[in-house]
């Protein structure tokens, strides 16, 4: 399904770049991302058996997109604060050139990607489960480091 929705943002030359961008310590901002996209197909499974339709296509094309403005750090933010801040709008800047039919309601779920640390809050079924989904990945990204894996 990820590949299904997101063909195309795999496919670009961003997404290829982000496979080189270390991201919590040892893994990617890729791998981040399509393990945010995991964790987002399955809170929509959840919760469409709790009787909560959510747009999976929308979560996952989301997930994919949400921490590109990652991609070259060190030389965009001066510290981890200015990147967890500026981060999820350079997303959404970065999502218009990939995706030039990308609607206002995924740019506003990638902009609120980071509550509550940010000030942007979910404002979507869609924009929230990527939130939870970024951190379960998050999460687990930081379990597997402590175990040595990727
Ligand atoms: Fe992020
Ligand atoms: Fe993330």
């Amino acid at each position: 399904m990820i590949r299904k929705y997101g063909r195309d943002i795999l496919a670009s030359d961003k997404f290829r770049q982000a496979r080189g961008q270390i991201h919590h310590y040892r893994t990617s901002v890729a791998s981040h991302s399509i393990k945010t996209a995991i964790s987002g197909l399955k809170l929509c499974s959840i919760l469409r058996r709790m009787g909560i339709s959510v747009d999976a296509r929308m979560v996952v094309r989301t997930a994919l997109l949400h921490d590109l403005g990652m991609v070259g750090r060190s030389d965009l933010y001066r510290n981890n604060y200015e990147c967890c801040m500026k981060h999820p709008g350079n997303s959404a800047s970065i999502s218009r050139q990939i995706c030039s039919e990308i609607d206002e309601k995924s740019l506003a779920a990638i902009e609120s990607h980071m509550w509550p640390l940010s000030v942007h809050m979910p404002g979507s079924k869609e924009a929230f489960v990527l939130c939870m989904a970024d951190k379960i990945a998050s999460v687990k990204d930081l379990i597997y480091i402590k175990r040595g894996k990727r």
